[in-house]
């Protein structure tokens, strides 16, 4: 097995038998930062975003826009590098909001979603200055009308579509088909109901429609089909309401690689291809062209990120399995034990030796479902203090990290040229049991 072939991430080079993330030699940073750490490329998620910026461009002119899906990763840096790209950003909680205004982002720019914004949820939102809402339901739409003409506004929403569109990724992250618990489905004719509402709403200004079919997508057509699905029903709303829907946000979607068996998606020629299809169907339809927004997440920063961790002990049960147990595990980055996610792990202590031991690479919880990666080949010589590092961590994992047995959170390390700093510091045994009371 070429150990080449598992450097998924454009930015991973080996240099003397060590690997470098751009020009860092990562085992460097376990001994500065300890470990588990997170380490992010702050170099390449700004590759990413200009990827993004430049391709919508190119295919739509100024009639187009990114917003990064801060789900995927939130703190506040993350936020300053989009203020700095010039991204607008998804936020989906008033979490989310509060670290986006405390970093000082331009909330003018951001789009809020979530199928349950509560009345303080969306208050706090209009307060804040969010651009964009994004109507989930009838009652929320009634919801933030209400609040909206409380506080004497006039308030800019996307009507959120279910197109009925299966991706074909794993269930737990599909929500374009029509029994998802997001949006209005068009196929009951909800879609057209709440459209004809918020068009009776005075303190709602309907700007667009947004849909979203999928995460960890790489089959092209899934954008076609969906782009078809809501150009037709953008053709409906004309023809029914006398409405022109002046906005379309595609969402997000487009996967990334977490193991060498993963394709690698060419993301500007996917907007191009994406855009073609728009343009003939736009013209075929006869209606106009609306701006075309994505919302990327994943793609933005999974591949920036490796997560490094040390090496505790070993078990080997004759007959059955090998065990490598870390000092991190589904407190850094449950996806193994929620969507059995691949990933690509390297002993990064034993780089160049020979990798055949079948092992799987474990947490430190006190559960057998604390698994990071089963089936993974490392050296037979591992041994406790080895740095090991799994890939494509930049997503996700941050975000939906957990306090679970009471384990600290890691802290992320940026990574920009020569330099490195600490974006989000180690989490204390204080932080813990602060709210304790
Ligand atoms: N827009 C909306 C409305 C979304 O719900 C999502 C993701 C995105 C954009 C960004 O999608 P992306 O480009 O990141 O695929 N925790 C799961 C992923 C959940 C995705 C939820 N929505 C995971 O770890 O795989």
């Amino acid at each position: 097995m070429n150990i080449t072939n598992d450097l998924i991430c454009q930015n991973l080079s080996i240099r003397d038998g060590r690997l470098y993330m751009g020009e860092h030699d990562v085992m460097a940073l376990a001994r500065i930062y300890g470990t588990p750490l997170y380490v992010m490329d702050e170099d390449r998620i700004r590759d990413r975003c200009r990827t993004y910026l430049d391709a919508v461009r190119e295919a739509f002119g100024t009639q187009g826009g990114v917003y990064y899906a801060s789900k995927a990763c939130s703190f506040k840096q993350i936020y300053r590098i989009m203020s700095d790209m010039g991204m607008g950003i998804d936020v989906v909680s008033p979490g989310e909001i509060a670290t986006a205004v405390k970093a000082g982002f331009d909330m003018s720019k951001a789009c809020y979603h979530s199928n349950n914004k509560t009345d303080e949820d969306i208050r706090y939102a209009l307060s804040m200055g969010v651009g964009v809402l994004a109507v989930d339901s009838e009652d929320e739409l009634r919801a933030i009308s209400t609040i909206a003409s409380d506080m004497g506004r006039v308030q800019d929403i996307y009507l959120r579509i279910t197109p009925g569109i299966d991706p074909h990724t794993y269930s737990a992250v599909a929500t374009g088909k029509v029994d998802s618990k997001f949006g209005s489905a068009i196929e009951t004719g909800q879609a057209m109901a709440i459209t004809s509402l918020a068009l009776t709403l005075p303190s709602i200004n309907l700007i667009g429609y947004h849909c979203h079919v999928g995460s960890q997508v790489f089959d092209s057509e899934v954008y076609l089909a969906t782009a078809g699905v809501m150009l037709d029903f953008i053709k409906e709303v004309k023809d029914t309401l006398s409405y022109t829907i002046s906005r379309l946000d595609l969402g997000g979607g487009y996967g990334v690689r977490y193991t060498s068996l993963d394709p690698s998606i060419d993301i500007r020629q996917n907007i191009l291809k994406v855009a073609t299809f728009i343009k003939d169907k736009v013209a075929s339809l006869g209606i106009d062209m609306p701006a075309i927004y994505f919302e990327p997440g994943r793609s933005i920063v999974a591949d920036s990120g490796l997560t490094l961790y040390t090496v505790g002990s070993l078990k080997r049960i004759p007959g059955y399995k090998n065990y490598v147990s870390v000092d991190g595990g589904m407190t850094d980055n449950p996806r193994y034990a929620l969507y059995s996610s691949r990933y690509t792990l390297l002993n990064l202590s034993r780089l160049t030796q020979d990798r055949d031991m079948l092992c799987s690479v474990v947490g430190r919880c006190c559960e057998s479902g604390d698994i990071i990666q089963p089936d993974v080949y490392m050296p037979s010589t591992t041994s406790r203090g080895d740095i090991v590092a799994c890939l494509t961590t930049g997503a996700y994992n941050y975000s939906m990290a957990s306090n679970y047995n009471r384990v600290a959170r890691p802290p992320v390390v940026m990574l920009r040229g020569n330099e490195h700093y600490l974006a989000v510091k180690r989490e204390s045994w204080d932080c813990l049991h602060d709210l304790d009371v």
